[in-house]
């Protein structure tokens, strides 16, 4: 990441209070961003937001009129959004039948419907200026399904689908649009979601390491990164060969 590219760019992340996204706010402070931070704790969001020089926007994006809201106050505040990191949301493990219609409801928001109306308010900008970065954290969950994720992986793959359907829309009118594909990161994701990452591989990476990766991909343009990068062999595989994959992921989970 250049310094010079990003300085005095305004940036908007979600999901900035914990994790990945506060590790993308220090990142992009870091080269010269002005960044807005969201995410729900208070507290949380004004240590990222001292920390980053940045401003904090408290919003739960399981009400869909909040996204609204939010790009509207960052909109009148700064004027643009540059870069919009699209990084809040939430897991949920179990069985489907264990999960309420409410819970569905929001899961589906905060992964992907808060998401797709923040990128329609900061689009028609980017747009104007023939500049912009649109950068979205998927899962690998979105491009495999898991089992007892049904929901959260439906969410993550319509999310895949999103950007990759925007990408051929706005293609060479200068807006970038990125996805972060991740295995699994150390955060509070898992403890959040109610149930701990158990599996031997992947093994977690550090959050500044999906950062780093993130904005890496976003800034040269990339249209979507891995991590780790062998998690394209396994969704290559369900492409090609279906049956066999699924007997592996039936076999190995
Ligand atoms: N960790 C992993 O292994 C992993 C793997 C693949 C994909 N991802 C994705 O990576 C992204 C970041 O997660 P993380 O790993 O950094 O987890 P995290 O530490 O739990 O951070 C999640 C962030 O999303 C925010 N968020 C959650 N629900 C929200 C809501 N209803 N409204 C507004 N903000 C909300 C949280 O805000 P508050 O804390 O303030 O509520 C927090 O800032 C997520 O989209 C997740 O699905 C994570």
């Amino acid at each position: 990441m250049t310094a010079g590219r990003l300085s005095g760019a305004v940036a908007l992340v979600t999901g900035a209070s914990s994790g990945i996204g506060a590790a993308a706010a220090g990142r992009l402070a870091a080269v010269g961003a002005r960044v807005f931070v969201t995410g729900r704790d208070p507290d949380r969001l004004a240590e990222v937001a001292g920390r980053t020089a940045g401003t904090a926007l408290a919003y739960d994006l399981t009400r869909p009129d909040r996204a609204a809201e939010l790009a509207a106050r960052v909109l009148s505040a700064a004027g643009r959004i540059d870069i919009l990191v699209n990084n809040a949301g939430q897991g949920w493990a179990g069985p489907l039948v264990g999960m309420t219609d409410a819970e569905i409801v929001d899961l589906v928001t905060v992964n992907l419907t808060a998401p797709m109306l923040l990128t329609r308010a900061a689009l028609p900008g980017m747009l104007s200026r023939g500049r912009g970065h649109l950068g979205f954290v998927g899962s690998i969950a979105g491009r495999l399904g898991v089992r007892e994720e049904a929901a959260y992986s439906a969410a993550k793959a319509g999310l895949g689908v999103f950007a990759e359907s925007l990408r051929q829309e706005v293609a060479g009118r200068g807006v970038v649009v990125t996805e972060l594909v991740p295995g699994v990161v150390a955060t509070r994701f898992f403890d959040r979601r109610g149930r701990p990452y158990q599996r031997r591989s992947p093994r977690p990476v550090p959050a500044e390491r999906a950062a780093d990766v993130l904005l890496a991909a976003l800034l040269a343009g990339r249209d979507e990164a891995y991590l780790p990068g062998w998690l394209r062999l396994p969704v290559a595989l369900r492409g090609a060969l279906p049956r066999a994959y699924r007997a592996l992921a039936g076999r190995y989970g």
